[in-house]
């Protein structure tokens, strides 16, 4: 049995037939070609598929696409106007924080969530002042992006760029 899903991505309409078991991973990756979520573990254990679904960051390799009938994607792709960079982008690229690259999409979805979780004052389990301003210090993001995994190990370039991009997108000296 197929049913009917509609979807939003990257500002794109999309209505689609898919098998209920299709996860949100496969509707983008096979169904409408969008090849930046990449499949990594397929187990909700990499962070390689992460999007923005409605503006929360997700593992879309463990979501059904049935289950965000109308939902608006966001992917790696989308982040920024056609030919032009997000901060968080730019961040990634002046700081030198990939090698392979693999991961970097869901990186770069992830940690665009994750300024704005920090900016609504979120704290996370290494949050020590609950009623102080959250400092996005150097541990914070690194537990904020603990589910974003990097097999090339660039993680050092990772939290520089994040922090380039918390503050303003200056680039560190
Ligand atoms: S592919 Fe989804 S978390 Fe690894
Ligand atoms: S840059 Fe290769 S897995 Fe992260």
């Amino acid at each position: 049995m197929a049913y009917p899903v509609h979807l939003v991505v990257d500002g794109q309409e999309h209505d689609l037939t898919v098998d209920p078991r299709t996860t949100l991973l496969d509707a983008l990756r096979d169904h409408l070609g969008v090849m930046s979520p990449k499949k990594g573990c397929d187990h909700g254990q990499c962070g390689a598929c992460t999007v923005l679904v409605d503006g929360r960051r997700l593992n879309s390799c463990l979501a059904l696409a049935v289950a965000h009938d109308g939902a608006e994607i966001v992917t790696a792709e989308g982040l920024a106007p056609e030919g032009e960079l997000s901060a968080v982008q730019r961040a990634f690229v002046e700081q030198d924080a990939f090698q392979c690259g693999y991961c970097t999409p869901g990186q770069v979805c992830s940690a665009t969530a994750m300024l704005q979780e920090a900016a609504d004052g979120r704290p996370s389990v290494v949050t020590a002042d609950l009623d102080a301003p959250l400092d996005l210090t150097d541990e914070e993001i690194r537990e904020r992006l603990s589910g974003n995994l990097c097999r090339c190990g660039a993680y050092v370039n990772i939290v520089a760029a994040v922090r380039q991009a918390a503050s303003g997108g200056e680039q560190e000296r």
